[in-house]
């Protein structure tokens, strides 16, 4: 039996991969499944249950007994934590720190690595994450991997949370990328890395477009040597 592909974006924050991973999913008519958000989530959820990311037992405990969904309502796509809406919540920059912190946990990267296979192992999916090719889909058949320059991450971070209003220091917030950046990649468990068989496109002077073209072609020339499922 025929099925769709499984495509993995992976790359550190603010390299496009959340837009993109929308574009191309939308473009693909694919679905679309950002796996930040999910450890942002269970970031969320440890924060309001006063429990310390270094509480490796307690963030296990935490993971049995939480539901992520998502949902889309025509364009909107929308996080569910335990049935509630914590799209916005999770987005301010306490919970990207939260979300960096209890990802470092192996019990929660197995709880929320084992609910990506479920929701991806269908094929006709993009997954952005961070170890979508290293770890959850190694055998996903489409790999990126995105990168650009500290500084232009953390300027693209910056007017995103200015334009949610947020008061924000340019030079703090590129810090504090660089910061999660580092935290990310030296962690133990599936640390951020570039699988081998990756795609790897520096997006900082391209447009989304120009990079959504060019992950298209790749895309679809995979698509028509089709895939069994
Ligand atoms: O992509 P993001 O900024 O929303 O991710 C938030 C944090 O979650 C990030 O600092 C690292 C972690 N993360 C991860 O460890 N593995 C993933 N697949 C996705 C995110």
């Amino acid at each position: 039996m025929k099925r769709e592909l499984i495509v993995a974006i992976d790359g550190p924050s603010g390299s496009g991969k959340s837009t993109l991973s929308r574009l191309l999913a939308a473009a693909l008519n694919y679905i679309n499944i950002d796996t930040g958000a999910m450890y942002r989530s269970v970031g969320l959820a440890a924060h309001r249950g006063a429990i310390d990311p270094a509480d490796t037992q307690a963030l296990a405990e935490l993971c049995a007994r939480l539901t992520i969904e998502f949902v889309r309502n025509g364009a909107v796509e929308r996080v569910l934590l335990n049935g509630e809406d914590v799209s916005e919540a999770i987005r301010t920059p306490e919970m990207s720190l939260m979300a960096s912190r209890v990802s470092a946990c192996l019990a929660v990267r197995d709880a929320m690595g084992r609910l990506q296979r479920e929701m991806g192992n269908r094929g006709g999916v993009v997954l952005e994450g961070r170890d979508i090719g290293t770890v959850v889909f190694p055998q996903a058949e489409v790999k990126f991997f995105l990168l650009a320059s500290a500084a232009e991450r953390g300027r693209r971070r910056f007017e995103e949370l200015r334009a949610k209003g947020l008061q924000v220091d340019l030079q703090q917030t590129i810090a504090e990328v660089e910061q999660r950046d580092a935290a990310d990649c030296n962690r133990q468990h599936a640390p951020l890395l570039q699988a081998d068989d990756a795609l790897a496109i520096d997006t900082t002077t391209m447009t989304i477009e120009q990079v959504l073209q060019e992950m298209l072609v790749i895309v679809n020339k995979r698509r028509l040597q089709g895939c069994e499922a």
